[in-house]
Parts: structure tokens; sequence; C-alpha cells
């Protein structure tokens, strides 16, 4: 999908405007001739601009085959989120009409700025049209190239630049997020790491004798079930002098049976999306260095395949983590904390970063507790908090704040170790996992993002056109949006 702007519109298959409630126009379109404008009104009419609405009228005007109408609902209810699914809906619209290219004037003023309309359009367009069909043997028609009305100047054409690196970015994750898992392990991903690293972008691969050499023992324990091998993947963007980074940390279990501790069978498929986190940050990195914005950051995914068998670890089992803490393992199935552990560990000791946060799909908990379209965040500093919650505002991409005391880090004291890797019976799932993690960063703000409700489409989440069903790409929005105002 092409993407360029006009000052006015141009001869186009469709042009697209939208409207609002009790607003009797579509904003951006004036008069064209008696007999279109007669229909128009009453589409208008029709359409009442209702959130989401869609109205497409053939016209008898030669540079304009049809115009479609999009309802913005009522003016004060509009926000970032509205504009970014209604845009959506339009690209949908466009793509079903087999269409090769499509206009939407973008709103005026009174309506959003212009930068964030442009960038909500972008978006919601780009990300809507994703479809993950490289197993279908049908292959989708190309997706329709983009013209946007808007006056042109410098920020705008940056911002749609900037629009499109971060939807190439969350597709990105998405597309390998969506992989089954045969055909993604640990190494997959390792070599997709390494497609996206260049002269700034420094990729490092530890293999499974490395790892255990160097001490990674819960990468090494939970690992070791599976003869696809773990992987600890680091990816080292530098594109400023001598600041400390911002390391981000992501979960990558390519596939969780649970182990040992198996997984009852229903939904099982479903935990081929337990490598999220560590996507997420994979499309991340990806979109930072193209947007080669001037800082370092650095990305660290543990990934291993979480499997039973005659190697794999066990309940009762005493490991050592990274940071020489002693876990006693209660449960082979709660393995992310594990390989999570290690990874922060690793990236406080080397790295002395400015700030750590992770991804993760790590409880199920999460899922009870706000259930699918909210992700938990529990960090250590509340302006980190604060940062990511501003981002989280503008991105929708949303999480909510859950607490973590002394109480809750109790809770996971072992008898025999330092820590057991489960809480009390099934009280604070979220927040005694988050303990365990608290337990490998010593010093530097940290925050932790559990994104087991939000990193795929499951049965009660709300469906958004920029959303189609699989992985979402959670997170990639949000920081990258947290990082550009740093
Ligand atoms: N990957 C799962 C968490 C999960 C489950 C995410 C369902 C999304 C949907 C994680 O590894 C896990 O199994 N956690 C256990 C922890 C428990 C054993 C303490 C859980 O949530 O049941
Ligand atoms: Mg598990
Ligand atoms: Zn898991």
């Amino acid at each position: 999908m092409k993407i360029k702007t006009e000052s006015s519109a141009r001869k186009t298959q469709l042009l697209c405007g939208f409207i609002v409630e009790k607003y009797d126009k579509i904003l951006g379109i004036g008069k064209i001739d008696s007999k279109t404008d007669l229909v128009i009104s009453q589409a208008i009419k029709d359409n009442e601009g209702k959130l989401g609405r869609i109205n497409v009228i053939p016209t008898p005007s030669k540079s304009t085959q049809r115009i479609l109408l999009a309802g913005l609902g009522s003016k004060e209810s509009i926000t970032n989120d509205t504009i970014r699914f209604v845009s959506g809906k339009i690209a949908q619209k466009a793509k079903e009409l087999k269409l090769k290219e499509f206009t939407i004037i973008s709103p005026p003023n009174f309506v959003s700025d212009p930068v964030s309309s442009v960038t909500q359009i972008v978006e919601g367009c780009k990300m809507s049209l994703y479809k993950f069909d490289k197993f279908k043997s049908e292959k989708d028609q190309d997706s329709p190239d983009l013209t946007i009305v808007i006056s042109k100047s410098k920020k705008i054409l940056s911002a749609i630049k900037n629009a499109e690196i971060t939807a190439d970015g969350t597709i990105f994750t998405k597309s390998i997020a969506n992989l089954p898992p045969n055909e993604c392990t640990p190494s997959t991903l390792a070599n997709f790491a390494k497609t996206i690293s260049n002269s700034k972008m420094k990729c490092t691969i530890f293999s499974k004798s490395e790892l255990k050499k160097r001490g990674f023992g819960g990468i090494s324990a939970v690992g070791q079930g599976s003869k696809n091998e773990p992987k600890l993947i680091v990816l080292d963007y530098k594109n400023a002098r001598n600041e400390k980074p911002i390391v981000l940390v992501g979960k990558a279990v390519t596939f969780d049976t649970g182990g040992i501790s198996l997984k009852p069978g229903d939904k099982m498929d479903e935990m081929k999306f337990d490598k999220c986190g560590g996507c997420t940050v994979l499309g991340i990195m990806k979109a930072i260095s193209e947007l080669k914005l001037p800082i370092n950051l650095v990305g660290i995914i543990p990934s291993v395949e979480n499997m039973p068998g005659g190697e794999s670890y066990r309940p009762g089992d005493i490991i050592k983590l990274y940071n020489g803490k002693t876990v006693e393992i209660l449960n082979t199935d709660a393995e992310g904390r594990l390989i999570l552990a290690d990874a922060l560990a690793y990236g406080e000791k080397h790295y002395s970063p400015k700030a750590i946060i992770d991804f993760a799909t790590l409880t199920g908990a999460c899922i009870v507790a706000l259930g699918t379209n909210v992700a938990a965040i529990i960090s250590n500093n509340e302006n980190l908090t604060k940062k990511i919650t501003n981002s989280s505002k503008r991105t929708t991409e949303e999480v909510w704040e859950l607490p973590l005391n002394q109480d809750y880090m109790d809770m996971i004291k072992s008898d025999v170790a330092d820590m057991k890797n489960v809480g009390i019976g099934r009280a604070a799932g979220t927040i005694t996992a988050a303990a365990f993690l608290k337990n490998a960063v010593e010093k530097t703000p940290w925050a932790h993002v559990d994104i087991a409700g939000v990193a795929w489409t499951q049965t009660a989440t709300k469906e958004k056109p920029y959303n189609p069903k699989g992985a979402t790409g959670f997170g990639v929005r949000l920081i990258l949006d947290y990082l550009q105002n740093l």
C-alpha cells in the first residue's frame, strides 16, 4: 500500500469523507453537481454521523467513481482511536470493493489536529489491511493505495512517514507472532532478529551451550525439554554517544504446553502466542532503526519452547538464575518468569540502563483481572509508569496499574530455596508473577507489562478493524510513542 498526499482531491475510485453527528455535511467535500449533491444529502441523513457507519454512493461524476461517508460519532466523543478505527473501516471497504486506490479527506482542525489525524489515518488503514495469509493457497489481492487530502507541510509529511514505519513495525510483530509453532522456533526468532540488524543495530545470539556456561539457569531449565534449543537474542541499537540505553525485554515462548505440569488441551493451540512479548520487542527494534531515533536501545528476547519429555525440568527441581538466586520449581507452567528473570538480570548487569520495560504473556490471571482489552502494568518506579500511561492514552494501547508491595513479595518465599516460581494458590497471580520478576532487578526503574489478555484476539476481545483475528502487536505503538516523547 502506497501513501501520498494531495492538497485537493484528484481523480479517484473512492472519495472518502468523515461526518460528525449533527453536522449535515461531509467534512471537506464541497458542492459537486446538483444531482450528486441531492444523493449526498440523502446519504448524510441515512448515515447520521453514527460512529463507524459507512455509506457508499456511486456518482455520475467522471473524476470520482464513488463517494464514501464515514460517521465519527458526536464531536465531543472523538478521540485518536475514533479516527484510527473509522479509517480502518474505510480501508477495508476499499479492499472489499477491489479498488486499486482510494482517497481520504483529512478531517478539519476542529475535529482533530492535522498531525494526529494523518497519524491515525495511516495507522488505521495500514493495520486494517494486514491479513495473515502466509499459509493460505489463495492470497488476497494487493492492498489499495491511499491518497490523503490535506495541506502539505514538512510536519505532515514526516508524521505520515513516521506512522508508516510504526504500522509496519506492528505488522512485522503480528506476522511473526501469528506463525504456527512448527514454523517458528527459538532459532527462527533469532533469524528474524538477524534480518533486522544493521551497522547501528548489532545482533548477538546465545546458544544452548553458551547459556548453560554463562549461568542462565532459568532459560536453560525451561528450554531443556525441547529439541528446539533455547536462544537468548540481543539486539543492541546504538545511535547516541555515551548515553545509557533503555532495555526492552520480551518473553518468547514459541509454544507453551506447560511442560510436565501439562496444560489442559482446550485452546492449547493459542499458546503459540506465548512468544508475543518477544515479537513486540522485535517490531519496536525494527521501527526504531528505521526511524533512526537518536537514542540507545537494547532488545533482549529469551526464547524457549516449553515441552514435556524425558529431559524436561520438573516440579521439585531447584535451579539457579543468572543473578545467583535459587528457585524452587513448583509448576513448570510458570516458565515465563524464569526466562524473563534471567534476561532482566542480564540487561541490568551489562547495560546499566536508564530503564527496563518488559512485555510478556505472563499470566492467565491477568485475563481474569482485566479482561482482553487492557494490559496490566506493574512497576518499581512511578515516573516510568506515568510516562508509559501517557503514551497509552495517545495510542489507545491501554494499561492499568496493579500494586506490588512487600506482602506480595512474601508470597513467593520458598522453604527450600530463595524463591518459588508460584504464589499462594490463585491469589493475585499477575502480581505474584511480577513479584518474582522484581527480584531480578536491583536498582533500575523497571516496568512489567502483562499482555496475556491483549496480545491476540480472544473471545471477549473488542472487535476493531485494525486488530484483525490473531496477534495484535500490542506494545509496539505504545513504546514507540514513549521512546519518541522521552
Ligand atoms: N503463558 C502462560 C500464561 C497465559 C495463559 C497467557 C493463558 C495467556 C493465556 C503462562 O506461562 C502460564 O502458564 N502461567 C500460569 C502460571 C501459574 C502456573 C502460576 C497461569 O497463568 O496459569
Ligand atoms: Mg506457562
Ligand atoms: Zn507461558
